[in-house]
Protein backbone atom coordinates (compact mmCIF):
# COMPACT_ATOMS: atom_id res chain seq x y z
CA UNK A 1 0.00 0.00 0.00
CA UNK A 2 1.21 3.67 -0.41
CA UNK A 3 2.21 5.75 2.27
CA UNK A 4 -1.60 8.01 3.69
CA UNK A 5 -0.15 11.56 2.65
CA UNK A 6 -3.10 13.52 3.77
CA UNK A 7 -5.83 12.16 6.36
CA UNK A 8 -9.14 14.19 6.49
CA UNK A 9 -9.68 15.96 10.18
CA UNK A 10 -13.57 15.03 9.35
CA UNK A 11 -14.71 11.85 7.50
CA UNK A 12 -18.69 11.64 6.98
CA UNK A 13 -19.99 7.73 6.14
CA UNK A 14 -23.31 6.74 4.28
CA UNK A 15 -23.09 3.32 5.91
CA UNK A 16 -25.45 1.49 2.96
CA UNK A 17 -26.23 -1.65 2.14
CA UNK A 18 -27.02 -3.49 4.78
CA UNK A 19 -29.87 -5.32 4.00
CA UNK A 20 -28.72 -6.15 0.43
CA UNK A 21 -25.49 -8.07 1.82
CA UNK A 22 -27.98 -9.77 4.79
CA UNK A 23 -30.18 -10.81 1.21
CA UNK A 24 -26.98 -12.50 -0.50
CA UNK A 25 -27.24 -14.39 2.32
CA UNK A 26 -30.59 -15.51 2.49
CA UNK A 27 -30.74 -13.67 6.19
CA UNK A 28 -32.39 -10.97 7.41
CA UNK A 29 -32.08 -7.42 7.15
CA UNK A 30 -31.42 -7.27 10.93
CA UNK A 31 -28.86 -9.66 10.25
CA UNK A 32 -26.70 -7.39 8.10
CA UNK A 33 -27.27 -4.03 10.28
CA UNK A 34 -25.91 -5.93 13.31
CA UNK A 35 -23.03 -6.82 11.02
CA UNK A 36 -22.77 -3.23 10.08
CA UNK A 37 -22.60 -2.09 13.40
CA UNK A 38 -19.82 -4.84 13.69
CA UNK A 39 -17.80 -3.32 11.21
CA UNK A 40 -18.84 0.33 12.31
CA UNK A 41 -16.58 -0.34 15.62
CA UNK A 42 -13.30 -1.17 13.11
CA UNK A 43 -13.66 1.80 10.68
CA UNK A 44 -13.95 3.71 14.16
CA UNK A 45 -10.86 2.05 15.43
CA UNK A 46 -9.05 2.64 12.53
CA UNK A 47 -9.70 6.47 12.23
CA UNK A 48 -8.86 6.68 15.43
CA UNK A 49 -5.37 4.91 15.08
CA UNK A 50 -4.52 7.23 11.97
CA UNK A 51 -5.47 10.65 13.14
CA UNK A 52 -8.88 11.68 12.41
CA UNK A 53 -10.42 13.57 14.66
CA UNK A 54 -14.14 13.39 13.62
CA UNK A 55 -16.29 10.31 12.19
CA UNK A 56 -19.93 11.01 11.51
CA UNK A 57 -21.88 8.09 10.32
CA UNK A 58 -25.18 8.06 9.04
CA UNK A 59 -27.37 5.52 11.14
CA UNK A 60 -30.93 6.13 10.58
CA UNK A 61 -32.64 9.14 8.58
CA UNK A 62 -35.99 10.78 9.40
CA UNK A 63 -36.90 9.08 6.52
CA UNK A 64 -36.38 5.52 7.84
CA UNK A 65 -39.53 5.38 10.36
CA UNK A 66 -40.99 4.63 7.10
CA UNK A 67 -39.60 0.80 7.03
CA UNK A 68 -41.36 -1.83 8.61
CA UNK A 69 -41.79 -1.44 12.57
CA UNK A 70 -39.99 -5.09 12.74
CA UNK A 71 -36.84 -3.26 11.12
CA UNK A 72 -37.39 -0.20 12.87
CA UNK A 73 -37.68 -1.83 16.39
CA UNK A 74 -34.97 -3.84 15.24
CA UNK A 75 -32.41 -0.64 14.50
CA UNK A 76 -33.17 1.10 17.84
CA UNK A 77 -32.59 -1.95 19.75
CA UNK A 78 -29.18 -2.10 18.00
CA UNK A 79 -28.46 1.46 19.01
CA UNK A 80 -29.45 1.25 22.66
CA UNK A 81 -27.65 -1.74 22.88
CA UNK A 82 -24.32 -0.23 20.94
CA UNK A 83 -24.79 2.42 23.47
CA UNK A 84 -24.46 -0.43 25.94
CA UNK A 85 -21.61 -2.38 24.41
CA UNK A 86 -19.21 0.43 23.61
CA UNK A 87 -18.70 2.56 26.40
CA UNK A 88 -15.89 1.03 27.85
CA UNK A 89 -14.11 0.85 24.15
CA UNK A 90 -14.91 4.75 23.87
CA UNK A 91 -13.55 5.62 27.21
CA UNK A 92 -10.34 3.42 26.96
CA UNK A 93 -9.51 4.62 23.40
CA UNK A 94 -10.54 8.23 24.57
CA UNK A 95 -13.25 8.68 21.71
CA UNK A 96 -15.82 11.00 22.15
CA UNK A 97 -19.47 10.14 21.44
CA UNK A 98 -22.29 12.63 19.92
CA UNK A 99 -25.60 12.57 18.56
CA UNK A 100 -26.63 14.63 15.57
CA UNK A 101 -30.47 14.83 15.09
CA UNK A 102 -34.32 14.77 15.73
CA UNK A 103 -34.64 13.97 19.67
CA UNK A 104 -38.50 14.51 18.90
CA UNK A 105 -39.95 10.83 18.54
CA UNK A 106 -36.72 9.45 19.69
CA UNK A 107 -37.88 6.97 22.75
CA UNK A 108 -36.96 8.63 26.04
CA UNK A 109 -35.23 5.65 27.83
CA UNK A 110 -32.95 5.64 24.09
CA UNK A 111 -32.47 9.65 24.15
CA UNK A 112 -31.41 9.38 28.42
CA UNK A 113 -28.73 6.44 27.51
CA UNK A 114 -27.61 8.45 24.46
CA UNK A 115 -27.59 11.67 26.83
CA UNK A 116 -25.52 9.95 29.96
CA UNK A 117 -22.53 8.60 26.95
CA UNK A 118 -22.14 12.13 25.27
CA UNK A 119 -21.65 13.53 29.11
CA UNK A 120 -19.40 10.73 29.85
CA UNK A 121 -17.19 10.67 27.06
CA UNK A 122 -17.13 14.54 26.51
CA UNK A 123 -14.40 15.30 29.57
CA UNK A 124 -10.78 13.81 27.79
CA UNK A 125 -10.92 12.75 23.97
CA UNK A 126 -8.69 12.72 20.69
CA UNK A 127 -11.34 11.77 18.38
CA UNK A 128 -15.43 12.16 18.30
CA UNK A 129 -17.96 9.77 17.09
CA UNK A 130 -20.75 11.53 15.37
CA UNK A 131 -23.44 9.29 14.81
CA UNK A 132 -26.50 10.90 12.58
CA UNK A 133 -29.46 9.59 14.28
CA UNK A 134 -33.05 10.61 13.56
CA UNK A 135 -31.55 13.00 11.03
CA UNK A 136 -32.09 14.77 8.20
CA UNK A 137 -30.47 17.03 6.08
CA UNK A 138 -33.31 19.64 5.33
CA UNK A 139 -34.98 18.70 9.11
CA UNK A 140 -31.35 20.12 10.39
CA UNK A 141 -31.57 23.38 8.62
CA UNK A 142 -35.38 23.31 9.36
CA UNK A 143 -34.75 23.47 12.49
CA UNK A 144 -31.71 25.91 12.47
CA UNK A 145 -34.18 28.58 10.57
CA UNK A 146 -37.19 27.88 13.81
CA UNK A 147 -34.61 28.33 16.06
CA UNK A 148 -33.04 31.62 14.03
CA UNK A 149 -36.34 33.05 14.14
CA UNK A 150 -37.29 32.21 17.83
CA UNK A 151 -34.16 34.29 18.70
CA UNK A 152 -35.45 37.61 17.20
CA UNK A 153 -32.59 37.85 14.13
CA UNK A 154 -33.38 39.55 11.37
CA UNK A 155 -30.11 38.79 9.60
CA UNK A 156 -27.54 35.94 9.67
CA UNK A 157 -23.81 35.21 8.11
CA UNK A 158 -22.83 31.52 7.17
CA UNK A 159 -20.69 30.85 10.12
CA UNK A 160 -23.43 31.97 12.65
CA UNK A 161 -25.76 29.69 10.01
CA UNK A 162 -23.57 27.24 10.85
CA UNK A 163 -23.28 27.42 15.13
CA UNK A 164 -27.82 26.77 14.73
CA UNK A 165 -27.36 23.42 13.53
CA UNK A 166 -27.04 20.38 15.74
CA UNK A 167 -23.42 19.94 16.37
CA UNK A 168 -20.96 23.21 15.92
CA UNK A 169 -18.17 20.96 14.47
CA UNK A 170 -16.28 21.37 11.57
CA UNK A 171 -17.68 20.52 8.04
CA UNK A 172 -16.38 16.78 6.45
CA UNK A 173 -13.69 16.97 4.41
CA UNK A 174 -14.55 13.85 2.71
CA UNK A 175 -17.85 11.65 2.34
CA UNK A 176 -17.74 8.06 1.88
CA UNK A 177 -20.76 6.03 0.58
CA UNK A 178 -21.11 2.41 0.68
CA UNK A 179 -22.89 0.01 -1.70
CA UNK A 180 -22.31 1.73 -4.89
CA UNK A 181 -25.39 4.92 -4.76
CA UNK A 182 -24.86 7.69 -6.52
CA UNK A 183 -27.00 9.64 -4.33
CA UNK A 184 -26.59 12.18 -0.44
CA UNK A 185 -30.24 10.92 0.80
CA UNK A 186 -30.39 14.13 2.75
CA UNK A 187 -26.97 13.65 4.61
CA UNK A 188 -25.33 16.61 6.20
CA UNK A 189 -26.74 19.05 3.24
CA UNK A 190 -25.42 22.37 4.37
CA UNK A 191 -21.96 20.87 5.80
CA UNK A 192 -20.86 18.90 2.48
CA UNK A 193 -20.78 22.02 -0.03
CA UNK A 194 -17.27 21.31 -0.48
CA UNK A 195 -16.30 17.70 1.23
CA UNK A 196 -14.74 15.17 -1.60
CA UNK A 197 -16.66 12.17 -2.34
CA UNK A 198 -15.73 8.69 -2.29
CA UNK A 199 -18.45 6.04 -3.70
CA UNK A 200 -17.32 2.41 -3.39
CA UNK A 201 -19.53 -0.57 -4.92
CA UNK A 202 -18.65 -2.70 -1.59
CA UNK A 203 -21.31 -2.98 0.93
CA UNK A 204 -21.04 -1.47 4.53
CA UNK A 205 -20.63 -5.19 6.20
CA UNK A 206 -17.70 -5.73 4.05
CA UNK A 207 -16.45 -2.01 4.26
CA UNK A 208 -12.64 -2.58 5.66
CA UNK A 209 -9.92 -1.09 6.87
CA UNK A 210 -8.15 -2.33 3.80
CA UNK A 211 -11.14 -0.58 1.70
CA UNK A 212 -10.63 2.55 4.04
CA UNK A 213 -7.23 3.16 2.80
CA UNK A 214 -8.11 3.16 -0.66
CA UNK A 215 -10.51 5.71 0.09
CA UNK A 216 -7.96 7.80 2.09
CA UNK A 217 -5.17 7.44 -0.73
CA UNK A 218 -7.83 8.74 -3.18
CA UNK A 219 -8.56 11.41 -1.09
CA UNK A 220 -4.82 12.72 -0.30
CA UNK A 221 -4.20 12.92 -4.17
CA UNK A 222 -7.38 15.78 -4.50
CA UNK A 223 -6.71 19.16 -4.79
CA UNK A 224 -9.30 20.70 -3.22
CA UNK A 225 -10.26 24.19 -4.64
CA UNK A 226 -13.24 25.46 -2.76
CA UNK A 227 -14.41 27.33 -5.60
CA UNK A 228 -11.35 28.95 -6.15
CA UNK A 229 -8.49 28.25 -8.49
CA UNK A 230 -4.82 27.06 -7.80
CA UNK A 231 -3.43 28.73 -10.98
CA UNK A 232 -5.19 32.71 -10.06
CA UNK A 233 -3.39 33.77 -6.30
C1 LIG B 1 -28.42 1.40 5.21
O1 LIG B 1 -28.47 0.10 4.67
C2 LIG B 1 -28.20 1.34 6.62
C3 LIG B 1 -29.04 1.82 7.57
C4 LIG B 1 -30.33 2.47 7.28
C5 LIG B 1 -28.74 1.65 8.97
C6 LIG B 1 -27.29 1.82 9.35
C7 LIG B 1 -27.11 1.13 10.59
C8 LIG B 1 -26.04 0.43 10.96
C9 LIG B 1 -24.77 0.34 10.21
C10 LIG B 1 -26.17 -0.30 12.22
C11 LIG B 1 -25.26 0.08 13.28
C12 LIG B 1 -25.34 1.43 13.73
C13 LIG B 1 -25.32 1.73 15.02
C14 LIG B 1 -25.06 3.12 15.41
C15 LIG B 1 -25.52 0.74 16.05
P1 LIG B 1 -29.83 -0.40 4.07
O2 LIG B 1 -30.59 -1.06 5.14
O3 LIG B 1 -30.55 0.73 3.42
O4 LIG B 1 -29.31 -1.43 3.02
P2 LIG B 1 -29.94 -1.72 1.59
O5 LIG B 1 -29.89 -0.44 0.81
O6 LIG B 1 -29.03 -2.77 1.03
O7 LIG B 1 -31.34 -2.21 1.81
Amino acid sequence: MEKILNVPNHIAIIMDGNGRWAKNQNKPRVFGHKAGANTLRKIMEYCNKIGVTYLTVYAFSTENWKRSQEEVDALMFLFKSYIKSERENLLKNKIRFMVSGREEGVNLSLMEAIKELEEATSKDYEMTLNIAFNYGGRAEITDAVNKILKDGRTSITEEEFSKYLYNDIPDPDFVIRTSGEFRISNFLLWQIAYSEIYITDKYWPDFDEIEMEKAILSYSKRERRFGGRLDVK
